[in-house]
């Protein structure tokens, strides 16, 4: 009966409904959706598929809102732009864009007026014409409206966060670890896909506003704003992109070698973030000498109100902490992710005890550096419980093994930090300090700027070091029984 009702259609009609179900007219390929997602094992539905990222330019008009309620209908409000440039890896019908919220006022793809709507947290673009495989293309949102804070999967915060203290009462910080950058900016929003950005936050007289990266102008727009242009020259994963707005006092430096260093402290907290922040300088070039070059051309740190966020995050360049950092091993953590989480950036959250075990392990080597517990103390400290050597020594740290958490609930737990650097100092048991620092710098030298997945970093690990280092992936990182 198919075949009947088949053979009454005109021979054009079939030829058009062929080239529906294959994709294909007459030999050229057409295009057809992006997937709208990346299938990460913990976040399927993050990132989109069918482009890749060069760079990102976002425009941000920002009114902080006033502490205490009240204020103007504009308070909190949001008004912004993102030109994206991409590239398709595909015949494109129409792709998608991650974003939470806001309101979506007009999309335009090559300059002409694109058709687009909202599901979920997809933004889906239709351009006038398919995009071809392999072309460049550029992508323009106008969007605005109040954004808000997420939910991470963890219950903690993330996405845009009002923060307290400004002339008019409040200000914001921006955190997007793992899926909240969405509620500030359209894009492809997962780890894989790195690019350059141009952040240019305009915010009213008296606020200060930071971002990642240069500071390329600060201009007063002659209607009672600052508009501040940061620029990034090196790509980076959208989850470690920051907008920062409030009363901040803003210092400046350059590190032994000529890094220059950007740090700006809120209201309170100066005389408590002095003395770490006073170390960052010393850090940078410690880092650079036990991980090799420091892989940006700016550093810093921005100490939010206390109480703003539960927890610091290595925003790139500019490392974010909820009030002033009372330890140096804070700030030295979220600098070695500088290294290890933003240069070479995960490839799926799975991945994630490659950023947090490196940087905790950076934690260890500071210590045993300059004077404190070294690496061995604190990995025999975790297995006797010892918390006189580690405050975390007798938490769950051997609850998983470190690259298979459980849920997305657990890939910021403390077996991805712990147990992640017990591994690292396995590793350096086995193969000695000379090798094991050779392997280090060379992971961080041979990803530079790019991504890697575990199962890279442990074919690198053995063929580095030139030794059979099963026993330790198999214990120790993917066991699920704790290492003894
Ligand atoms: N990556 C951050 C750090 O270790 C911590 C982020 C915590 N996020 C969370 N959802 N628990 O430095
Ligand atoms: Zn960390």
């Amino acid at each position: 009966m198919e075949h009947r009702a088949l053979s009454r259609l005109a021979v054009p009609a079939v030829a058009a409904l062929l080239a529906l179900t294959t994709g294909c007219t007459g030999g050229t390929v057409q295009g057809r959706p992006g997937a709208s997602g990346l299938r990460d094992p913990y976040f399927p539905k993050a990132g989109n598929g069918g482009y890749q990222v060069d760079h990102y330019a976002l425009d941000l008009d920002y009114d902080p809102p006033p502490a205490s309620g009240g204020g103007t209908p504009t308070s909190g409000q949001l008004n912004a732009t993102a030109v994206i440039t991409a590239r398709a890896e595909q015949g494109l019908s129409s792709f998608n864009l991650d974003l939470s919220g806001l309101k979506v006022e007009g999309v335009t793809v090559q300059g002409e007026p694109a058709r687009h709507n909202r599901t979920g947290n997809e933004l889906t673009v239709r351009p006038a014409e398919d995009l071809k495989k392999g072309e460049v293309f550029r992508v323009e949102v106008d969007y605005g409206g109040k954004p808000k804070a997420l939910v991470d999967a963890d219950s903690s915060k993330e996405g845009w966060i009002v923060t307290k203290g400004g002339p008019d009462g409040g200000g914001a910080v921006a955190v997007g670890e793992p899926i909240g950058s969405m509620a500030w900016f359209p894009g492809n929003h997962h780890p894989s896909d790195k690019a350059t950005y141009d952040i240019t936050l305009t915010v009213p007289h008296g606020y200060e506003a930071l971002s990642n990266g240069e500071l390329r102008s600060r201009t007063d727009t002659g209607d009672g704003r600052t508009e501040f242009a940061w620029h990034s020259p090196e790509p980076m994963a959208s989850y470690l992109a920051t907008a920062v707005v409030g009363p901040y006092k803003v210092t400046t430096g350059k590190t032994a070698s000529g890094v220059s260093v950007y740090n700006a402290v809120a209201p309170g907290e100066e005389a408590g973030s002095a003395g770490t922040l006073a170390r960052l300088p010393e850090m940078v070039e410690w880092g650079s000498g036990r991980f090799g070059p420091y892989p940006f051309t700016t550093a810093g740190a921005i100490v939010l109100p206390k109480g703003s966020l539960t927890y610091a995050l290595e925003t790139q360049t500019r490392p974010v902490f909820p009030g002033a950092p009372q330890e140096e091993e804070l700030v030295l953590h979220e600098l070695a992710h500088q290294w290890f989480g933003n240069s070479v950036s995960p490839k799926s959250w799975k991945d994630m005890w490659l950023n947090e075990g490196f940087a905790t392990y950076a934690e260890w080597l500071w210590a045993e550096d300059h004077g404190g517990a070294g690496a061995q103390k604190h990995f025999e400290a975790f297995l006797a419980g010892d918390t006189d050597v580690d405050e975390a020594a007798d938490s769950d740290w051997d609850a998983f093994p470190p690259a298979d958490p459980p849920g997305p609930e657990h890939i910021s737990g403390n077996p991805v930090y712990y147990r992640g650097a017990m591994v690292l100092h396995r590793i350096r048991q086995e193969v000695g300090d000379a090798k094991f620092f050779d392997l280090v710098r060379g992971w961080a030298a041979d990803h530079r700027h790019g991504n890697a997945s575990t199962a890279e970093f442990t074919a690198y690990a053995e063929e580095r070091t030139g030794h059979d280092l099963k026993k330790v992936w198999d214990v120790w990182l993917y066991g699920q029984d704790r290492p003894r």
